[in-house]
């Protein structure tokens, strides 16, 4: 992949590009550091009632890596398959693991192409702000963290120090916005406790489910996490007190094959889905940012300002709350790469959200996080800046757009025009708009262009540039 150093002088961009410098402090604890941590540690049991146009209650659980047919094939997915719909058009964003997990609470990627140790500033929003706008409960479930709040590398298995608990599996442990504050991080608990919040019936209406790095199939196999999700959910399908009105994403976090299409097998089950949808399949594109999107339109949420608020809600939930989805096509759609942005080039600033987005419910940007974020917004926009977090170019305007090294001649002829179709599409800040961007955030080497979408002329052109030189 041609570095984007190559492009800052034609870009005019004003720092100089540098080795990759946005590493942070790691925490590495030994076991005994664990041990004295574990002790202080405190864990929030909170639930509420905030009603859903769809489900009181969404959980979303990840497996790992595995590509489409095999997990669609084995025996413990397709014995859950039967209770609920499968989706047969979902998306990864990226490779490999990481990004797509920050991206699923938090709208974007930030261009993160590995798995490292990171932190987003306190003031990057996520999924938990939306959720506490309302007073939505919510939670993570990460199996075998040693304690709520854990903010270590990695906890292994203390026997055989075989991976056990991943902080890169773990989705918001990451954002300061959730591990520098107390309560949020509270909330950051052990799966242990799922059992016991389900006993006491004490369960918030959100959760992030990560089983260890056995039983979601990292380092084992496709049958293995199948069978402990069979498992797992076979007594809970029976449980009253779970199933009602709830709804289960099933997912992976990538497919395992970095040449294909990176589109995985995602299940929607629980009580919220209907009898008469069980061993359905749904066709309709989503893709990570769906997750948020769909908890957005359940709960007549506000927005992120990222690639949340173009992403297509889950239909069962689109239905009941009038909203129509977007056909994508797919076509030049592949999702298996990075496209630079502020996590693999030091000279690209933290991208603002775009504050005049509306997602498909019709609302706008979380008040809290537009006004905090509107100024920086415009003056990135006014100069052109290449943010990571506007929306993208359809990928039908550059045909070769998604497939490597062939951005040929051919991209040029349609350059002007994609830029222009970009700017009519700020300009209308429309829904539509930005559905296009969550396919390309995936178009792998259009993101470059794709970023543009909100800012016209110089961005559009950069964009555009990179795109072709990529
Ligand atoms: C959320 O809870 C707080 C504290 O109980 C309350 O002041 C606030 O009005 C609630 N917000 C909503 C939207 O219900
Ligand atoms: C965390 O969960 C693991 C199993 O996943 C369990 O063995 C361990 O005792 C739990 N630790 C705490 C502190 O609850
Ligand atoms: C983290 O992983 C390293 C490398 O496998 C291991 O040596 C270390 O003990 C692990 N840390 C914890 C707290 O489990
Ligand atoms: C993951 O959890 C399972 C229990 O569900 C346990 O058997 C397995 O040993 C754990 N994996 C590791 C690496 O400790
Ligand atoms: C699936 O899990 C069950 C219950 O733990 C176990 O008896 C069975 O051997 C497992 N099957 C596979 C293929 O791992
Ligand atoms: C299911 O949820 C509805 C609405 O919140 C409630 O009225 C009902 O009692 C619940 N049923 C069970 C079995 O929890
Ligand atoms: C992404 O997919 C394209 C098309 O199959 C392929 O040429 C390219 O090598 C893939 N990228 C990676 C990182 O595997
Ligand atoms: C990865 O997903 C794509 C899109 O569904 C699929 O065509 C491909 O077969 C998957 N990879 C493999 C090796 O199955
Ligand atoms: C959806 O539209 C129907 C028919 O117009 C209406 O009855 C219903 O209240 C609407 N639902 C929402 C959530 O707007
Ligand atoms: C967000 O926080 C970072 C780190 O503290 C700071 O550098 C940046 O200026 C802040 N951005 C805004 C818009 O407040």
């Amino acid at each position: 992949m041609l570095s984007l150093k190559t492009l800052l002088p034609l870009a005019a961009l004003a720092s100089a590009a540098t080795e990759d410098l946005r590493t942070y402090s790691t925490y590495y604890p030994s076991a005994s550091e664990v041990a004295v941590d574990a002790a202080t540690a405190s864990t929030a049991v909170t639930t509420s009632d905030v009603e859903g146009i769809f489900a009181k209650r969404i959980f979303v659980i990840w497996l790992e890596n595995t590509d489409f047919d095999k997990a669609a094939e084995s025996e413990g997915l397709s014995y859950l398959a039967q209770y609920g719909i499968t989706l047969d058009n979902y998306w990864a964003l990226t490779h490999p693991s990481e990004p797509n997990y920050v991206a699923a609470v938090g709208g974007d990627y930030f261009a993160l192409d590995d798995d490292r140790f990171i932190t987003f500033p306190k003031n990057v929003s996520t999924i938990v702000d939306l959720l506490e706008s309302k007073n939505i409960s919510w939670a993570e479930y990460q199996e075998h963290m040693p304690y709520t709040g854990f903010q270590g590398f990695n906890y292994s298995n203390q026997e055989t120090f075989a991976n056990d608990y991943m902080r890169k599996h773990n989705p918001l442990i990451s954002y300061d916005s959730v591990s520098q504050d107390a309560d949020r991080l509270s909330h950051i608990k052990n799966f242990t406790q799922f059992e016991y919040d389900l006993a006491n019936e004490q369960l918030p209406q959100w959760a992030f489910i990560t089983p260890n790095m056995t039983n979601d199939g990292h380092d084992s196999s496709i049958t293995v996490a199948a069978n402990w999700s069979k498992n797992f959910f076979k007594p809970l399908l029976e449980n009253e007190y779970f199933m009602n009105e709830t709804l289960i994403l099933l997912t992976f976090d990538e497919n395992e094959t970095y040449a294909d299409k990176n589109k995985v097998f995602a299940l929607l089950f629980g009580g919220a889905v209907s009898e008469s949808l069980h061993g359905t399949v749904d066709s309709t594109f989503y893709n990570h940012y769906s997750e948020i999107a769909s908890v957005e339109a359940n709960w007549d949420l506000d927005n992120l300002g990222r690639h949340d608020a173009a992403a297509n809600v889950f239909e069962i939930i689109a239905e009941a709350a009038n909203i129509t989805n977007d056909d994508v096509d797919t076509t030049y759609l592949v999702n298996n790469e990075t496209y630079t942005g502020y996590f693999n080039d030091a000279s690209q600033e933290f991208p603002a959200p775009n504050v005049n987005l509306k997602n498909k419910a019709g609302n706008p940007v979380l008040p809290a996080i537009s006004s905090l974020w509107a100024e920086k917004y415009a003056s990135q926009s006014s100069a052109g800046f290449f943010t990571a977090t506007t929306t993208t170019i359809s990928t039908g305007s550059i045909p070769d757009a998604t497939t490597t090294a062939s951005a040929s001649g051919s991209a040029s002829g349609s350059a002007s025009g994609s830029a222009k179709a970009s700017a009519s599409v700020s300009a209308s800040g429309s829904a539509k708009a930005s559905a296009t961007a969550s396919s390309s955030a995936a178009a792998t080497k259009s993101a470059g262009a794709g970023n543009t979408v909100q800012v016209a002329g110089l961005t559009a052109l950069f964009g555009f540039i990179a795109a072709l030189a990529l």
